[in-house]
């Protein structure tokens, strides 16, 4: 099939490069010629694990190309995926210039029947605007407009797309929907299923999925908090609930709350919607308010311990990306606690395995970024630890010991057993289990 992707943002390209990959041509559309070039050389811009080689074999066999002329995409494609950004305003709600922008322009180029499929979250109703805004200069009889929500994670989000759980498709049109299903058959080959609906119910799909997923975090995060107070242990509770198959074992950790590019985002979306419709969704009120105060949880911790001596003291940390597996540090938890330590004067010294460029480029000098997770903890008074990635988990604790100043280490993803902790003689706070030493 002949496949336009607008937008090559990670879902943007994982979708281009994954439809390719089932032998599909696909042309990727982005209005950053200098991005576009890279790819056509076959550069990937983003970090995401398998996409380099997924990528690199479709472009080299011509199934991957790419544009920044959207008029040559339309030409080629039966199918325009839109993936464009939805950034929230200053109100919460999701920005669609962008989707708005693009459908008017479609409006003005397609010739012949092509489905037009919202691969963004977008708020319930986007649908009906974007099928407006082609209406516009074109025959209804020409297009249909189909959602189609991602559930992709970062760090996985290959295999997310090649073996999903399930596809939502929105489609209220029989001819698009057979061309979907068509579309989606080679990734559900297993037998998972593809469920359409009507359009806002897919679209609300997505926000619901999203946002019971972050209550469940702010649940557990609130759990965890009160296991500290009462001298219970969050991991031993977790398991315990998990067990029970109506909970389900996944997505029950507790840590420094929740943060990437979908979470905050939808459920600040999801709130903004309900409000509205006149429905206040006082779950969801308070998931956010939990989520914000859990952010700081690991800087609280630190702030508790040394007091006013804070200022002055060397926090190594390790960890800046919003979750292992990618170097995506948007609404990376990480920021908050370095903002807190900065301004009670504490000097802070980092290790992350992707996203310290990232980091370098909102913070300069005012933090180090170090080659190596020993090193970043050379002279510092205390390690601090806010994404889990592998390689923390089992460090040389000897060698951990040698570089710090004092062998104290807040713990805001309960990387390890605490007494393991206590034999190799460390001070030992995590996040809903006691504090060892
Ligand atoms: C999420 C959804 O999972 C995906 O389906 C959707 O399409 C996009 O948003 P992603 O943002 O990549 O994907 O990350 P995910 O792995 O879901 O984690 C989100 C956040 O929750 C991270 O900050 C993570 O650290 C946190 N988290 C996750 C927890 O704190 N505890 C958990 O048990 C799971």
């Amino acid at each position: 099939m002949k496949i336009a992707v607008v937008g090559t943002g990670y879902v943007g390209l994982v979708t281009g490069t994954c439809f390719a990959e089932t032998g599909n041509e696909v042309i990727c559309v982005d209005i950053d010629a200098a991005k576009v070039e890279k790819m056509r050389q076959g550069i990937v811009p983003i970090y995401e694990p398998d996409l380099d080689v997924l990528f690199e074999r479709n472009r080299r066999q011509g199934r991957l190309r790419f544009t920044t002329e959207l008029a040559e995409a339309v030409a080629h494609a039966d199918i325009i995926f839109l993936a464009l950004p939805t950034p929230p305003g200053d109100d919460g709600a999701a920005d669609l210039r962008y989707i708005l922008g693009v459908a008017a322009d479609l409006s003005r180029l397609i010739t012949r029947y092509t489905v037009v499929v919202d691969k963004s979250t977008v708020p319930v109703g986007t649908a009906e605007l974007v099928h407006a805004a082609l209406a516009e200069h074109l025959d209804e009889s020409l297009f249909s407009v189909v959602s189609n929500p991602e559930f992709l994670r970062e760090g996985v989000a290959v295999d997310d797309f090649m073996k999903p759980d399930r596809v939502v498709i929105g489609v209220e049109d029989p001819k698009a929907e057979a061309v979907m299903q068509r579309l989606y058959e080679p990734f559900v080959r297993s037998g998972n299923p593809i469920i359409a609906m009507d359009l806002r119910s897919a679209e609300m799909t997505k926000y619901a999925a999203n946002s019971y997923l972050a209550t469940r975090i702010s649940f557990m995060n609130e759990i965890a908090n009160l296991c500290e107070k009462v001298g219970a242990d969050v991991d031993a509770v977790r398991k315990g609930m998990g067990s029970d198959t109506r909970i389900g074992k996944r997505f029950l950790f507790p840590g420094v709350g929740y943060g990437g590019s979908c979470f905050p985002k939808d459920v600040q979306a999801l709130a903004h919607t309900a409000g509205q419709f006149g429905y206040n969704f006082r779950i969801l009120e308070a998931v956010m308010g939990v989520n914000t105060d859990q952010r700081f949880r690991v800087a609280d911790k630190i702030e508790a311990y040394y007091g006013s001596d804070l200022a002055g003291k060397t926090v190594a940390l390790w960890g800046l990306a919003f979750k292992p597996n990618t170097d995506d540090i948007r609404e990376a938890p990480a920021l908050y606690t370095i903002d807190r330590l900065l301004a009670a004067g504490a000097h802070v010294r980092t290790f992350d395995p992707e996203a310290m460029e990232n980091v370098r480029a909102i913070y300069g000098d005012a933090i180090s970024y170090h080659e190596d997770q020993y090193e970043a903890l050379e002279g510092a008074d205390c390690l601090a630890i806010v994404t889990e990635w592998s390689v923390f988990r089992t460090p040389t604790f000897e060698r951990m010991k040698e570089h710090l100043k004092s062998p104290v280490v807040f713990d805001g993803r309960n990387l390890y057993d605490l007494r393991r902790m206590v034999e190799a003689g460390f001070y030992y706070d995590s996040i809903g289990r006691q504090t060892v030493s």
